[in-house]
């Protein structure tokens, strides 16, 4: 069955690893994730955006898919449902439809709007049994429309923000969806560091996980970093294992252009890089 994500974080803050998010698309996504955190033995949670949840039909749908393939799997580690980046009407939706943690992220509204419906979400939440992740300041590029000036998060705003009861904060510390530019300064630790401080060591969250140094990733973690968003760089390993699959001509041999066939390459790439991940992170073994 699903859970929150509350317990596997603050484990994850003490313990000094961290938890991945892998951003799922479709039901080869899903099942690549699952299957590979059942493998290593490592918690996991699996975040839908609002787009991801459009396209895959439904919050509903995605619930419904997720918590039967957890059964027809035999996953037994602990595995999260969690809405990215929800708009207030999306996390309602998602707590409706049978997700275990949604993510408000009010940074856009004024920060008074931004508490008052954070402090309605937590209590919905809470009072469903999920856990609940907002954002202070932005996470800088494009992620399925969500797009973020990257401002670094201020240690007081996250303070307030804490206070109202999340369970765990997605901070903004220079980190960017999608692929880095190669001029990217790198991650704020000072105002990491600050954050952690300030927000009673709440477990924290890194988004914009693709392509982040090894050693950034292991301070990160050390900081309070305790669960580390990935989507592009499974995006990007599934899309070069198809293209692959393709430029060899192996669609054209034989059934190879049956879709079980076709899916196969890059649904065994997206598994290839969550285990690399969850290696990283620290989180191998930890279920
Ligand atoms: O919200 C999702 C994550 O922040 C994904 O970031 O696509 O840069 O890995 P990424
Ligand atoms: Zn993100």
């Amino acid at each position: 069955m699903l859970v929150s994500a509350t317990e596997m974080l603050k484990k994850a803050r003490d313990g000094h690893y961290a938890v991945g998010q892998f951003n799922i698309n479709n039901l080869e996504w899903t099942k690549a994730v699952l299957l590979t955190a059942e493998e290593l033995k490592s918690p996991v949670i699996l975040g839908v955006s609002e787009g991801a949840g459009k396209y895959m039909t439904g919050f509903k749908t995605v619930a419904a898919m997720v918590k039967a393939m957890v059964e027809t799997l035999n996953i037994t580690v602990p595995v999260a449902l969690h809405l990215d980046h929800g708009t207030y009407e999306g996390a309602k939706a998602c707590v409706e439809a049978g997700f275990s943690s949604i993510m408000f992220d009010g940074s856009h509204y004024p920060i008074e709007e931004n508490i008052a419906k954070t402090t309605e979400l937590v209590a919905l939440a809470h009072a469903n049994g999920l856990s609940i992740e907002a954002e202070v300041g932005s996470i800088g590029g494009e992620e399925d429309g969500v797009i973020g000036a990257g401002e670094v998060a201020d240690p007081e705003e996250c303070a307030k923000i804490t206070s109202l009861g999340i369970d765990f904060l997605a901070a903004g510390i220079g980190n960017i969806h999608g692929v880095y530019p190669a001029n990217w300064k790198g991650l704020d630790f000072e105002a990491l560091d600050k954050i952690h401080n300030a927000t009673d060591h709440i477990p924290l969250v890194l988004h914009g996980g693709t392509g982040i140094p090894a050693d950034m990733i292991k301070k990160a973690i050390s900081l309070g970093v305790s669960k580390i968003n990935v989507n592009t760089e499974c995006q990007l390993s599934f899309a070069a294992a198809t293209r692959k699959y393709i430029e060899e001509g192996k669609d054209q041999q034989g059934k190879g252009f049956d879709p079980r066939k076709l899916l196969a390459p890059g649904t065994e790439a997206i598994k290839a890089t969550v285990k690399e991940k969850m290696e990283l992170f620290g989180s191998v073994g930890k279920a």
